[in-house]
């Protein structure tokens, strides 16, 4: 069965059952400021799970596409990707436990053909400290739906995977978790949850592909959790009927909804029997070119690379088809990372330098018909894609010679500051040098790594609230918005002036701005009228003022005004004015506050303008 044909069937299934199938949204969240990447189905609908009525109705289903940035190191297993498809279906305060578990085992029995003997289900134990019942109600219909097909289902109780590979299956179908396993909200367990966020318990199904013999280095028995890959996750329906309160207790929401999904690549790998996804169709055809790229087979020993190169390529594609781009903060962040392993596993493989972009020709072919977003930016992931690979090799092949020095003095051991250095200088990643570390046959302090990376944090932290109290009075509102209005003051210097222009002082009280910089002669009129002129017209634009966290090379390379004889840590952050179409007018390294948009900061109008030095001029401005 082709993913095509699995797609169809599902949304056709649903939709005879009253669902109407809604579009997949973007990867990048619309309006909800929470996560960086839609990371499952049910996320843009949590309006709609919270009460807010759908406007197309009670039921609904689809497939929509998901980044999960948590599982990038787990992917080169047999099942793990960063970018898949959610099959999902919901009710909105309609149906309930019968109607959705009966649903989905008569598509997975009648639609995908698969053998019930080889479905295990796992359901809620229940939470006595949330005061959460055990879901008693699921196992009976379970029970009832195995029944009709002549399978038994004893139910058994592990809990938890330390207890579970202690237990094993004792013969059982239905199998009971705590909240580590059967308990769904974004923010995964009820004690993670804020306040607000809505979450249940939910029934998983598993397939099992019985050739897979368990490896006991996942633990001593398998079980339907267990990781050796005997077992894959199929599908989640969840029970979304509790929300966290204020007290952080939980309460009924005031309608039971279901949210289910199941995995498009994880599912067809079942209906085919074949327990490596990266097997399907959507996947085995970038794996195929790149088989003719390296001439290397994917079943033989770089299988973990083909999978990382599958998965990374196909991932960066559909970010960047969403309008992401790289960066070193945020999501574009994920893209660099993205392709630079994809980059350090294309070098394992022998594949030339410059042919990762060849493999986004299948990915677009696979996708053509169902996702015409990737069609229509075909040529920007391919830049991308080949821009980021050549930007990398750069400082690859700088940081790989600092490598070669620091790993010689390193005597066994490269120290936690040297692996910063790596990463903070040349971008490798902590992983990436302990690959490289691994095949020399030295270690790396880890925990040292850890430990420099969160100094660092701290440092920037402090050196953006020394420089805030530095130029600001207070962070009263009017002096918030006079610290924005400096900051188009000196783009507006520049723009007018010229680029030389530096900043050399400057103070700001909650009644006006100061600002110090380097100009050699009196300013004539026009300039102040000139400038006085774009600081507004950029005022009522409605500039955003967003802030970002980057390496200090990183805000020095995109150009951002520093500030004169300050010394900056090696994570700063930089304030960006950008307008929507994403044209910035400013970018300074600064800790902020800063207003969110420009519009909210009224008229703006120079005082004064005077020498307060040789080559030193100073500008007085108000709003009003
Ligand atoms: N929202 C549920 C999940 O992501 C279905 O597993």
């Amino acid at each position: 069965m082709t993913s095509r044909e699995l797609r169809e069937k599902f949304l056709k299934f649903f939709e005879q059952r009253g669902h109407i199938i809604i579009p997949s949204a973007s990867l990048v969240p619309e309006k909800d400021p929470t996560t960086l990447f839609t990371g499952s189905g049910m996320q843009p609908l949590i309006p709609y799970l919270l009460g807010q009525p759908h406007p197309l109705g009670k039921r609904l289903v689809n497939s929509q596409k998901c980044f999960r940035a948590e599982d990038i190191e787990e992917v080169g297993d047999n099942r793990h990707t960063t970018f898949f498809e959610m099959l999902g279906n919901w009710s909105l305060g309609d149906y309930f436990k019968e109607e959705q578990l009966s649903w989905f085992f008569e598509f997975l029995t009648k639609e995908v053909n698969l053998d019930p003997n080889r479905l295990y289900i796992t359901v809620f134990s229940g939470d006595p400290n949330n005061n959460i019942p055990r879901d008693d109600e699921s196992v009976a219909i379970w029970k009832e739906l195995f029944a009709e097909k002549g399978v038994k289902a004893k139910d058994v109780e592990l809990l938890n995977s330390k207890q579970g590979a202690k237990l094993g299956m004792q013969g059982g179908r239905i199998f009971y978790y705590d909240s580590s396993k059967n308990w769904w909200s974004r923010s995964g367990l009820p004690e993670n949850m804020p306040s607000g966020e809505p979450g249940g318990p939910d029934s998983e199904v598993f397939y099992e592909f019985v050739e897979v013999e368990h490896d006991s280095k996942f633990g001593k028995y398998c079980h339907p959790n267990c990781n050796c890959g005997r077992f894959l996750e199929i599908g989640n329906s969840v029970f979304m009927e509790y929300k966290k309160n204020e007290n952080g207790s939980f309460d009924k929401l005031l309608q039971k909804n279901v949210d289910f999904g199941g995995g498009l690549e994880r599912i067809t790998a079942a209906a085919n029997n074949s327990p490596d996804i990266f097997e399907i169709d959507l996947l085995s055809s970038i794996i195929k070119k790149m088989e003719d790229l390296s001439g290397i087979d994917y079943g033989g020993e770089g299988k973990e690379s083909f999978r990382i190169i599958a998965d990374h390529m196909r991932a960066a594609s559909f970010m960047i088809a969403d309008g992401v781009r790289p960066s070193n903060v945020e999501r574009g962040y994920f893209i660099r990372r993205l392709v630079r392993r994809a980059v350090r596993h294309a070098d394992t493989l022998k594949m030339s330098k410059g042919s990762l972009v060849s493999l986004i020709n299948p990915i677009v072919q696979s996708y053509a018909d169902d996702y015409p977003e990737i069609v229509q930016n075909k040529s920007l992931i391919e830049e991308t894609i080949k821009e980021e690979e050549d930007k990398f090799r750069e400082t690859l092949e700088k940081g790989l010679k600092v490598f070669e020095k620091i790993s010689v003095k390193a005597g066994g051991l490269i120290s936690g500051r040297g692996a910063f250095d790596l990463y903070q200088t040349y971008g490798f990643p902590l992983e990436m040098t302990l690959d490289l570390a691994k095949e020399k046959g030295i270690k790396v302090d880890e925990e040292g790594f850890r430990k420099e990376f969160q100094k660092h944090q701290k440092m920037s932290r402090t050196s953006a609230d020394k420089k805030f109290k530095g130029g600001l009075a207070d962070t009263k509102e009017e002096t918030v918005k006079l610290h924005t209005a400096h900051h188009l003051l000196l783009a507006a210097l520049q723009k007018i002036l010229g680029p030389q222009v530096k900043q050399r002082g400057s103070n700001i009280t909650s009644e006006r701005l100061r600002i110090d910089f380097s100009h050699s002669k009196k300013m004539t009129t026009e300039e102040l009228k000139k400038i006085e002129d774009l600081v507004n017209q950029k005022i009522k634009e409605g500039l955003n003022m967003i802030k970002k966290e980057m390496s200090k090379e990183e805000a020095e390379n995109i150009g951002a005004e520093m500030e004169f004889g300050v010394k900056y840590s090696d994570i700063v952050s930089v304030y960006l004015a950008e307008d929507d179409k994403g044209n910035i007018f400013s970018k300074e390294f600064c800790g902020g506050p800063h207003v969110k948009n420009t519009k909210d900061l009224g008229h703006f109008k120079i005082t004064k303008e005077e020498s307060v030095a040789s080559g030193i001029r100073r500008i007085k401005a108000i709003l009003e």
